[in-house]
């Protein structure tokens, strides 16, 4: 196997940070949901895990514009690490990623406005609603919300399970390029 050297190409810091940070927030955020689909309706404990979830949300969405911004702008780009079939998955996986994030954060709010109900950042603030309380519509964007939710772990399971093999079976170095440098 050949050594990783500092030579090998590597996302830059804020890169990295936000695509941990991602990743750290959809996993939590998704778990928040499937735990309180257990809990009785109504009980305090749900609904603080759900005022969690819309607070953790904002935030993603925050993380989300920023780390467009950033990479459009001064993060480091890299060269595809495979070739062809493997690097058209890896390409269509990770547009598919962000694609699917984006419409997840859209849909999100859009819940949240339609159910009519407060919409708080950590107790901090509140978003008001441009639009107006509709439960049905509101049924309508939580289930398209929750079937994207199951595309996005799903997808980003396979992604992190191909990182995984590239990095102890094909040991291409891969995975240190999102890794932060020792
Ligand atoms: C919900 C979880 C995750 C999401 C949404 C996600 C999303 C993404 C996206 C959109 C990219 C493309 C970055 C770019 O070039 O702009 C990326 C790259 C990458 N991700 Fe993830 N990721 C997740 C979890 C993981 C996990 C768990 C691993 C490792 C086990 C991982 C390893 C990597 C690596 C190594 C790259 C760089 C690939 C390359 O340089 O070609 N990701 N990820
Ligand atoms: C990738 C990130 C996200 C995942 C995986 C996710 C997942 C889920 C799931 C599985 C549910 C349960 C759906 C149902 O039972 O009908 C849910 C509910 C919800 N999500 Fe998300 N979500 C994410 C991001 C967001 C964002 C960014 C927002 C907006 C701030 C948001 C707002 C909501 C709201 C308002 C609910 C309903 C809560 C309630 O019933 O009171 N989610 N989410």
């Amino acid at each position: 196997m050949p050594r990783q050297t500092e030579a090998r190409p590597r996302y830059d810091r804020v890169t990295i940070a936000l695509h941990w940070t991602t990743a750290l927030l959809v996993v939590v955020l998704f778990a928040l949901a499937e735990i309180w689909g257990f809990l009785p309706r109504g009980t305090p404990l749900r609904r603080n895990f759900q005022a969690l979830h819309i607070s953790l949300g904002i935030l993603l969405a925050a993380v989300f514009v920023f780390r467009a911004v950033w990479r459009l702008s001064r993060g480091h780009r890299l060269p595809p690490a495979t070739a062809g079939v493997q690097q058209l998955a890896a390409t269509a996986a990770h547009w598919a990623l962000y694609g699917l994030l984006l419409a997840q954060i859209v849909l999100g709010f859009l819940f949240r406005w339609a159910q009519g109900e407060p919409f708080l950042f950590f107790g901090l603030f509140s978003i008001p609603s441009p639009i107006a309380q509709d439960r049905p519509t509101a049924h309508q964007f939580g289930e398209l919300h929750e079937n994207i939710a199951w595309v996005i772990i799903v997808l980003a399971g396979l992604h992190a399970a191909a990182a995984l093999l590239q990095h102890y079976v094909w040991r291409n170095g891969v995975l240190q390029r999102m890794l932060p440098a020792r």
